[in-house]
C-alpha cells in the first residue's frame, strides 16, 4: 500500500478531535509513550544513580544523537541535548564574541517568531543589528543579503521556515553567499520533521536549534542544538555546570569537548528516550514520504479554502517554497473567533500573527488525513 496514502491514526492515541497545530506541538505516537513508560520502570528498578545506570543511560542519549545526527546529515557528537529551539539560540546569541565594530544580520523583525528574535535584540549594546527587509511572505532579497555583509560581520540568523507562512527560506543558497565565512545559524523548528531530511553540511552552517515537540513528534522539554565541530569554539557557553567542565587545582575550568561543553546538568532522559521512539517510528515512514505527505495535505487544504468566498490566503503558491503550514483569514471575521468556534466543534487550529495582522493557521502532519481535512473545510464553509 501507498504510504502517502495509508491511514496511520491507530498509532496515535485514540481522540474525537481533530488536530492541526503541529507546528507548535504535534501529537506522538503510542509506541513513544509506550518507550518512556518502559523506560521509566527500568530506570526505576536499576537504580536511577546507580553504577548500571551509567550505561544505560549513555546508551539512550548515544541513540537519540545517533538519529538526530542521521536525519540532519551531521556527527552524532555534533548534536547537544538541549530543552528546547530557544535554548540553542541563546547558547549561539550569548556564546559569540563582539567588539565595537560588530554587526549582526537578522531577518524581518516583528515578522519572526519572538524565540528567534528576543535574543537577537537583546545584544543591541553588544553589537549592531542589521535587519532585512522582507516581502509579504516573509523572503528577502539575497543582494541586500549580500551588500548588508562587511568584515565586521559576526552572524547571520534566519528562521529555516516561518512559523506563520510557512514560506521556507532559500538556506543553501544562503550558505553560498556565506561561504564558510560568516557564521551562520538557523532556527529549524519549523522544518526537521515537516520536509524530509536536511542536510547541514550542504547548506553550510554552523549552528541549528530546533525542537523535538514539533515536527519530530517527540516529547515536551526536548530540544537539540547542532554545533558544527569546528565553530564550537567560537561559542563561549554562559552556562556552567557540572557535567560540561572539569577544574583542576588551580580553581580553573576547561571546558569538555562537544557535545558536553553546552549540557550543563542532567538531561530530560525520559524526553530523550520518547524522542528517539518517535523519530524512529518516522524514520520507517520514510522522512520523504512524510514531506509528500504533508505536502498533499496543505495544497489540498489550500485548494479548498480557495474555492470559499472571501478567503485571504497567505503563504507561497509553489508546495516547495512552504511547510504544510496553511494561513488565512475569512474577511469580515476575527481570527480568534475562528478559531474558538472550531475548537467548539473540535476542531485545533491556531491564531498567530503577521507583523500586526492576526491569522488563522493550521499546519497537518502525515498522521493527519484527507477526510480530516475535508471535515475542517466543511466546518470553515458553515462558520
Ligand atoms: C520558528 C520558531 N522558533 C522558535 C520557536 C520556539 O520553540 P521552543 O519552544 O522549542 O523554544 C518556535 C515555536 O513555535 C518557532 O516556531
Amino acid at each position: 500500500m501507498n504510504l502517502v496514502s495509508k491511514d496511520i491514526s491507530e498509532d496515535f492515541p485514540k481522540s474525537d478531535k481533530i488536530y492541526l497545530n503541529n507546528a507548535s506541538v504535534s501529537l506522538m505516537p503510542l509506541q513513544s509513550i509506550e518507550a518512556m513508560k518502559e523506560f521509566l520502570i527500568s530506570y526505576n528498578s536499576i537504580g536511577p544513580d546507580s553504577k548500571d545506570s551509567e550505561p544505560f543511560i549513555s546508551e539512550k542519549l548515544s541513540n537519540v544523537r545517533k538519529i538526530i545526527s542521521k536525519i540532519i546529515s551531521c556527527q552524532s557528537d555534533e548534536v547537544v541535548l538541549t530543552q528546547s529551539t530557544t535554548d540553542g539560540i541563546n547558547i549561539v546569541a550569548n556564546g559569540l564574541s563582539f567588539n565595537d565594530k560588530s554587526n549582526i544580520i537578522i531577518r524581518g523583525m516583528g515578522h519572526e517568531h519572538h524565540a528567534n528574535f528576543y535574543p537577537w535584540i537583546n545584544l543591541k549594546d553588544k553589537t549592531s543589528i542589521k535587519n532585512l527587509t522582507i516581502d509579504d511572505n516573509g523572503f528577502f532579497n539575497l543582494d541586500d543579503l549580500e551588500s548588508f555583509i562587511d568584515d565586521n560581520t559576526k552572524l547571520v540568523a534566519l528562521s529555516h521556515a516561518l512559523y506563520n507562512t510557512g514560506s521556507i527560506l532559500p538556506v543553501k543558497e544562503i550558505g553560498k553567499i556565506l561561504q564558510d565565512k560568516i557564521p551562520f545559524f538557523i532556527d529549524s523548528a519549523q522544518t526537521i520533521g515537516c520536509i524530509g531530511e536536511i542536510d547541514v553540511s550542504e547548506i553550510k552552517c554552523n549552528f541549528m536549534s530546533f525542537n523535538g515537540s514539533k515536527w519530530l513528534c517527540g516529547p515536551m522539554g526536548t530540544g537539540l542544538f547542532y554545533c558544527n565541530k569546528k565553530s564550537s569554539k567560537l561559542l563561549e557557553p554562559k552556562t556552567i555546570g557540572g557535567e560540561s567542565a572539569i577544574i583542576n587545582h588551580d580553581s580553573n575550568f576547561a571546558f569538555k569537548e562537544l557535545p558536553d561543553k553546552f549540557q550543563t546538568g542532567f538531561r530530560n532522559y525520559v524526553g530523550i528516550v520518547g524522542l528517539e521512539a518517535s523519530v524512529r517510528y518516522m524514520v520507517k515512514f520514510g522522512m520523504k514520504n512524510i514531506h509528500k505527505k504533508n505536502q498533499y495535505l496543505s495544497n489540498l487544504f489550500r485548494e479548498e479554502l480557495l474555492k470559499i468566498p472571501n478567503i485571504i490566503l497567505y503563504g507561497p503558491e509553489n508546495p516547495n517554497d512552504r511547510t504544510s503550514i496553511v494561513s488565512f483569514n475569512i474577511k469580515g471575521l476575527d481570527s480568534q473567533k475562528i478559531v474558538d468556534k472550531l475548537e467548539k466543534q473540535n476542531i485545533v487550529l491556531a491564531v498567530r500573527e503577521i507583523m500586526e495582522k492576526k491569522i488563522v493557521r493550521a499546519s497537518p502532519h502525515f498522521f493527519n488525513t484527507e477526510s480530516e481535512i475535508l471535515q475542517v473545510i466543511d466546518a470553515i464553509k458553515k462558520l
